[in-house]
C-alpha cells in the first residue's frame, strides 16, 4: 500500500504530522509512504507550486494525503504560481471528479454551532459535490458590452458527468441511510434540466435509495433550517462548493471536516483518492501549535476506508475522534486549549482503547 503525503503550507505540515503519528499506530502490513512538496513550500525549493515529481509521486499512489496550501507571500505572484493552484491542478490532472465532504454533528458540541443546539445536534449528511465541470471549468472570458466591460463564464454539464457523479451519489447514499437529495435549479437553467433528467435516468439502477429533487435555493434554506432532514446531497460544482461549506459551518469548527476526492482510477485495493482537511493553511496560527489535527485524521480515516479497503481501521479512528471531540480536551477553535500535539496524544490514547 502506497500513501503519498503532501503536507504543504502553514499548518497542514502541523496537522498532517498528527495524522501520521494515527497511520504510524495502526502498524499496516507493506505501507510505503512518499512525501512531496506542494503550494508556497514546492515554489520555493522547485519553482512551482505542483513539481512533477510530486504529480508522479502521487499517480504512482493508491492514496494521497494533503493537508493545505497557502502562503501569504506568495500573494502577489501570478495565478499559476501561487500555491492554490496545485490542489487545483492535482484534481484535474488526477481526474478527480467527486468531491465527497461529510458533515455530522458531534454529540456535546452543539454549543459550538451558529444553529440553536437542538438543530445542529441532527445533522449527519454527506454533499457529493462533482468537481470537473461545471461553470468553473467551461469557457470564460471578457468582451466589450453596452454596459462597459462583461465578464462571461459558460455553465454546461453532459449527460455521462452526471451520469458518473450520480452512481457516486447514490452508492453512497445505499452505505447510508438511502435517501438521496438532488440539488440544482431546473426551473430556469437548462445544465439543471439535463442534471435532473439524468439523475432521475441513474436513480432506476437504485431502487433502494429514496430519490428526491431540491432547487438550490430552497436547499441552502432547508440546511439551517433543518439540515438533520438531509442524508446525501448530490449536487454539480457550483452549487456544492456553497452548500458544503454551509454544511461545515453548521457542525461547529472547520478544524474537525474531512473530505475526499476520488476519480476512476482503482487500485489494489479501491478507488484512488486524494484526502485532505477542508480548511487552509491558516497563516494566522501556523506555527503556533493551536490547529485542530482532528479533519487531517478523519481525512485519513477517508483514505483508509475508499482507497486501502480498511474500513474496520477508518471506524476505529472514527470513534476515537468521536471520544475526544466529546472530551474536555478542546483546541483554541473549539474553546479550548489544548495544542495540536496534546489532541493528537488525545486521539491516540482513544484508539488504543476503541475495537
Ligand atoms: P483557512 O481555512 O486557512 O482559515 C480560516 C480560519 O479558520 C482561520 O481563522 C484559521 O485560523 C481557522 N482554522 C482553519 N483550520 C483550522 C484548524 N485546523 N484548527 C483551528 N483553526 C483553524 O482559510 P483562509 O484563512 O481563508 O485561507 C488561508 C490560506 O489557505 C489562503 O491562502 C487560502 O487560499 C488557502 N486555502 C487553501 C485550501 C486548501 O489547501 N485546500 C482551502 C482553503 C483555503
Ligand atoms: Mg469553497
Amino acid at each position: 500500500m502506497k500513501i503519498a503525503i503532501f503536507p504543504g503550507d502553514g499548518i497542514g505540515p502541523e496537522v498532517i504530522a498528527e495524522a501520521k503519528r494515527v497511520l504510524e499506530a495502526l502498524s499496516l502490513p507493506q505501507l510505503s509512504l512518499f512525501e512531496g512538496d506542494v503550494g508556497g513550500i514546492a515554489y520555493r525549493r522547485h519553482g512551482m507550486p505542483l513539481p512533477q515529481e510530486t504529480l508522479e509521486m502521487a499517480r504512482a499512489a493508491d492514496a494521497a494525503l494533503f493537508g493545505a496550501v497557502g502562503d501569504p507571500a506568495c500573494d502577489e505572484l501570478p495565478r499559476e504560481h501561487r500555491p492554490e493552484q496545485a490542489i487545483l491542478s492535482l484534481r484535474s490532472e488526477l481526474g478527480l471528479f467527486a468531491n465527497l465532504r461529510p458533515a455530522a454533528g458531534y454529540p456535546g458540541l452543539e454549543d459550538m454551532s451558529s444553529l440553536k443546539p437542538e438543530v445542529a445536534r441532527g445533522i449527519d449528511l454527506l454533499v457529493v459535490r462533482e468537481l470537473n465541470g461545471d461553470v468553473y471549468f467551461g469557457e470564460k472570458g471578457e468582451r466589450a458590452g453596452e454596459g462597459g466591460r462583461e465578464g462571461w463564464d459558460a455553465m454546461s454539464y453532459n449527460e455521462t458527468e452526471v451520469r458518473r457523479i450520480a452512481h457516486i451519489g447514490f452508492q453512497a447514499a445505499q452505505k447510508r441511510r438511502k435517501r438521496l437529495t438532488s440539488v440544482d435549479k431546473a426551473n430556469v437553467l437548462e445544465t439543471s434540466r439535463i442534471w435532473r433528467e439524468t439523475v432521475i435516468e441513474v436513480a432506476r439502477e437504485y431502487p433502494d435509495v429514496q430519490l428526491d429533487h431540491m432547487y438550490v435555493d430552497n436547499a441552502a434554506m432547508q440546511m439551517v433550517r433543518s439540515p438533520g432532514q438531509f442524508d446525501v446531497i448530490l449536487t454539480g460544482n457550483l452549487f456544492g462548493d456553497i452548500l458544503s461549506d454551509q454544511a461545515s459551518a453548521c457542525v461547529g469548527s472547520i478544524g474537525l471536516l474531512a473530505s475526499a476526492s476520488l476519480g476512476e482510477r482503482r487500485t489494489e485495493f479501491g478507488t484512488f483518492g486524494l484526502y485532505e482537511p477542508i480548511h487552509g493553511s491558516a497563516p494566522d496560527i501556523a506555527g503556533e501549535g493551536k490547529a485542530n489535527p482532528v479533519a487531517a485524521i478523519l481525512s485519513l480515516a477517508m483514505l483508509l476506508r475508499h482507497s486501502l479497503g480498511r474500513e474496520s481501521d477508518a471506524g476505529r479512528i472514527e470513534r476515537a475522534v468521536a471520544q475526544v471531540v466529546a472530551s474536555d480536551v478542546r483546541g483554541a477553535d473549539l474553546g479550548g486549549t489544548a495544542s495540536t500535539g496534546e489532541i493528537g496524544d488525545a486521539v491516540l490514547g482513544a484508539l488504543a482503547a476503541v475495537s
